[in-house]
């Protein structure tokens, strides 16, 4: 509003407010603010990756790093991550502790262990459990990315190998009730997996914070893991032996395959 028109409507009173208050520029103004909140402010030390930025974003909503925990964080190379979980489990004075994987070599940092390795390999799971030695992690952190080949269906089908080695290990070291994060790349086989993630945590949910960039990358948030019950149980609990036309079966006893060639003649 130019000078002149300010007088004209009462002086500065009539100004607009610093911040559009309706319309198209107040949504500009809003997206502007909030995009900015979760990009680096100049005067903060810059982190190892600006990855972390996702992780204090979702950290804010959900509260996931808290003291006193164990948090193992997959795929961690450069750092970005676990610097993030070093800081919000306070490591540095409480007992949490970091212990991050990755294939790619990184720079040592403080109150973080490092484990260099393939999480395809079995060995690589052999190194994660004997640096947890007698405890399990609380949270189980995936920021696992393949390298891209710039084709869609093959870089979601190589993402999603990524969350079968992510959730294999999770498997074997979350403890019961804990949380499992872990980054997605939309595609087909999403449904499938969630379905997965839905028999396995209490509850999921799937997010895309403001701080990612890349428009194929989501997130999914699980908390409080059920465990897992053994194949033989699961089939008990859910009578997935049973189904239309087998009670004629009950009390018979099963024939040997040579019985049906019998059978069949
Ligand atoms: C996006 S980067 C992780 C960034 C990290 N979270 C950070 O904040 O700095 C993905 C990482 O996953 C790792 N990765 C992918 N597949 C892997 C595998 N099978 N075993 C170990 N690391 C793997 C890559 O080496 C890469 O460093």
């Amino acid at each position: 509003m130019a000078l002149g028109q300010a007088r004209r409507f009462g002086g500065l009173a009539a100004l607009p407010q610093v911040r559009p208050q309706t319309g198209q520029e107040a949504a500009a103004w809003l997206k502007s603010n909030l995009d900015g909140y979760y990009s680096r402010p100049a005067r903060v030390p810059p982190y190892r990756s600006s990855a972390a930025w996702a992780l204090r974003q979702m950290d804010d909503r959900f509260s996931i790093l808290r003291p006193d925990t164990v948090v193992l964080d997959l795929g961690c190379f450069p750092g970005g991550w676990s610097e993030v979980a070093v800081e919000r489990s306070e490591v540095s004075s409480s007992s949490s502790r970091v212990i991050g994987v990755d294939s790619t070599r990184m720079d040592p940092m403080e109150y973080h262990t490092f484990i260099q390795g393939d999480l395809a390999k079995k060995a690589t799971t052999q190194a994660i459990l004997e640096a947890l030695g007698d405890t399990r992690a609380d949270v189980v952190l995936s920021d696992l990315s393949p390298a891209s080949t710039g084709l869609k269906q093959e870089d979601h089908l190589n993402s999603m190998q990524c969350c079968l080695h992510a959730a294999k290990i999770m498997e074997r070291t979350l403890k019961l009730g804990g949380w499992f994060a872990l980054k997605l790349t939309y595609g087909s086989e999403i449904g499938r997996f969630r379905m997965y993630l839905d028999s396995r945590f209490e509850t999921v949910r799937a997010i895309r914070p403001a701080a990612v960039r890349s428009s194929r990358d989501m997130f999914c948030i699980c908390k409080g893991f059920i465990g897992r019950q053994t194949i033989a149980s699961e089939a008990k609990s859910k009578n997935a032996y049973t189904h239309e036309g087998m009670d004629r079966w009950n009390g018979e006893r099963w024939l040997s395959s040579q019985e049906m060639l019998d059978e069949d003649e």
